[in-house]
């Protein structure tokens, strides 16, 4: 019996050294690890962000409006320990200052601002505008990004990449119009958020804040592949951007290559690119 308890003693010395050896190892791996905020998370764009930096080893704190129903997203937070499902509804103010206020303090290195609403598209064509539908993009993809973007610039600006990334769109390029007048609501609501990111780029040098400002291009999260090879039939509302895409008007990517390519642009966003509109590429886009 003594020599059991010897033995036994003598294994728990030895778990507590290898233990006191670990755990500052795996406190400074995890500290060392960035945290990215991502909106709209769900789909399209958002889950392929939430999917590139939790296969990085990030901590993606990956926000929905509906994380019961986001089947996709639950089922990669199976695969990576490292990605946390929290609610976040842009058009729910009192929400947002809640989620912020449960951060507690803690630091957010890249806050992605990606969710928007698209909206209907008949409802915003001349002679038919819907003004509810109208001010409910504008709540989303204007107000609702501006506040959730300083609700969280306290955390932001204990991190240490310091970043806010929103997806813009060519659609809220005024310089781009030209003789296709259609998506009123969505079209003013990129263009406001443009603005404001861009106030918000000035307001935040100070603090060392870069902010970016990127449209993906035309990413397939509608399912125009399928579309274009006629596996699918194409509804008439995009029958127009569906010959665009034929006549090699317009160049269709897909989410993974269109988010490989935003995370290499935001990795390396320098100062200068803070408040400027770019392309996935980093190529300046006009106003
Ligand atoms: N795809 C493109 O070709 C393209 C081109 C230019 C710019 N963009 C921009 O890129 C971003 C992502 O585009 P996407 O094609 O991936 O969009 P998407 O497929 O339409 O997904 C939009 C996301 O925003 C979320 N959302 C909508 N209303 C919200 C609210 N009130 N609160 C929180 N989340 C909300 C949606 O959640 P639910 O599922 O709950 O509705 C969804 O997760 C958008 O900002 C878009 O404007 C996209």
């Amino acid at each position: 019996m003594p020599i059991i308890r010897k033995l036994f003693s003598l294994l728990t010395i030895l778990g507590t050294l290898l233990w006191a050896q670990l755990e500052p190892v795996i406190a400074a791996e995890s500290a060392a690890m960035p945290t990215v905020l991502i909106t709209g998370a769900n789909r399209g764009i958002g889950i392929e962000f939430a999917k590139q930096y939790a296969q990085r080893g990030w901590l993606v704190i990956a926000s929905c409006r509906n994380p019961d129903s986001a089947k996709d997203l639950q089922a990669l937070q199976r695969n990576y320990a490292n990605l946390q499902l929290v609610q976040i509804d842009l058009i729910n103010s009192a929400g947002i200052d809640q989620f912020a206020q449960s951060l507690n303090g803690k630091p957010i290195d890249v806050l992605i601002n990606n969710a928007a609403l698209l909206g209907d598209l008949k409802n915003q064509m001349f002679g038919q505008i819907d003004y509810e539908q109208f001010a409910q993009i504008l709540a989303v993809n204007t107000i609702g990004t501006m506040k959730l973007s300083e609700s969280l610039t306290p955390n932001i600006k204990l991190g240490t990449q310091k970043k806010i990334i929103t997806l813009g769109s060519s659609a809220g390029s005024i310089a781009s119009i030209n003789g296709n007048p259609d998506l009123y609501a969505y079209r003013a609501s990129k263009a406001a958020l443009h603005l404001l990111m861009r106030n918000l780029s000035f307001e935040l040098a100070d603090d060392g804040i870069v902010v970016g400002l990127i449209n993906p291009g035309l990413v397939d999260t509608r399912g125009f592949a399928a579309m274009l090879d006629g596996t699918a039939p194409t509804p008439p509302k995009f029958q127009k951007i569906v010959n665009l895409i034929k006549a090699g008007v317009i160049q269709l990517t897909t989410p993974e290559t269109a988010v490989t390519d935003m995370i290499t642009l935001i990795d390396e966003l320098t100062p200068e690119q803070s408040g400027v509109f770019l392309n996935a590429d980093g190529t300046p886009l006009p106003w």
